[in-house]
């Protein structure tokens, strides 16, 4: 598909004299999973704020499925969902009166059936009727992204969905992900993971420094920056694959 969802160009954004965006460019295909990629402070969660129409640009223009974000906001709106940095559960509610609220709030038809629905294929079905505010970090970040599927929105924005799960949980993040680009929603997250940038997307962005500062596949960046030399050394299990052998699970998919 060459569909363009999301267009960005020269964005630009300070927080007083801080200047945090200083001119961002990039473009995500529709039903493309794109990561952007950057450590703490780099202005991941500034770029899907200006995206999500949150907050406005100081400079530059972005679009999401041709829709400009400040101009015609309303239409971003309809467009999209984001699932933000910190859960956006009501812990006092069970997980299907979350859903139901948002089901509700968003007019959708039938919401206790789409609720329903969404926990049976979020497996969150028997902590349905549980207050939120007990279920682990991936039950929260699993209905958390349930939530943000109300209403079959064109444009996802993740910020930052693993960060502060174990790895058995983020397997499950990355399923669902890997699932709902697989059924052509478009997906923008952002990660300080490699690995999960490695493990998702389709094409990988590092912001660095206020700028893009290189975009590609995986293997076009790969090409981009060869190993400076090829070493030979015995391969060791990572500590996450002995983790998840202890604990008996494997990789699905
Ligand atoms: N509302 C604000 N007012 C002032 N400064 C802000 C504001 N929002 C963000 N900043 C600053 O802008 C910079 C970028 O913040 P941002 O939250 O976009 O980074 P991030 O890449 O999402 O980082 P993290 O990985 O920690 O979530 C940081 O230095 C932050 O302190
Ligand atoms: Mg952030």
């Amino acid at each position: 598909m060459n569909h363009v969802a999301i267009s960005v160009k020269g964005l630009k954004k300070s927080f007083k004299d801080k200047e945090v965006l200083k001119g961002v460019d990039f473009e995500v295909r529709s039903g493309e999973i794109f990561a952007l990629l950057g450590s703490n402070g780099a202005g991941k969660t500034t770029t899907v704020n200006i995206l999500s129409t949150l907050m406005k640009p100081d400079n530059g223009e972005a679009s999401i499925c041709g829709f400009d974000v400040t101009r015609q906001s309303d239409s971003v709106r309809q467009s999209i969902s984001l699932t933000g940095q910190f859960a956006a559960i009501d812990g006092m509610l069970t997980g299907r009166e979350n859903l139901i609220l948002v089901a509700k709030l968003r007019g959708v038809p039938k919401p206790i059936q789409v609720a329903d629905q969404l926990l049976a294929k979020f497996s969150l079905t028997e902590a349905a009727d549980r207050r939120a505010d007990q279920y682990s970090g991936g039950m929260k970040r699993r209905l958390d992204i349930a939530m943000s599927l109300i209403g079959k929105p064109a444009v996802i924005f993740l910020d930052e969905p693993t960060t502060g799960l174990d790895p058995e949980a983020r397997l499950e993040v990355w399923n669902t992900v890997k699932e709902l680009a697989g059924s052509g929603t478009t997906i923008l997250l952002t990660t300080q993971y490699l690995e999960e940038a490695e493990q998702l997307a389709d094409r990988i962005a590092i912001l660095h420094g206020g700028t893009i500062i290189t975009t590609g596949t995986l293997a076009e960046l790969k090409e981009k920056f060869p190993p400076a030399k090829v070493e030979y050394i015995e391969k060791q299990p990572t500590l996450e694959e002995i983790f998840l052998a202890i604990i008996g699970k494997k990789e699905e998919k």
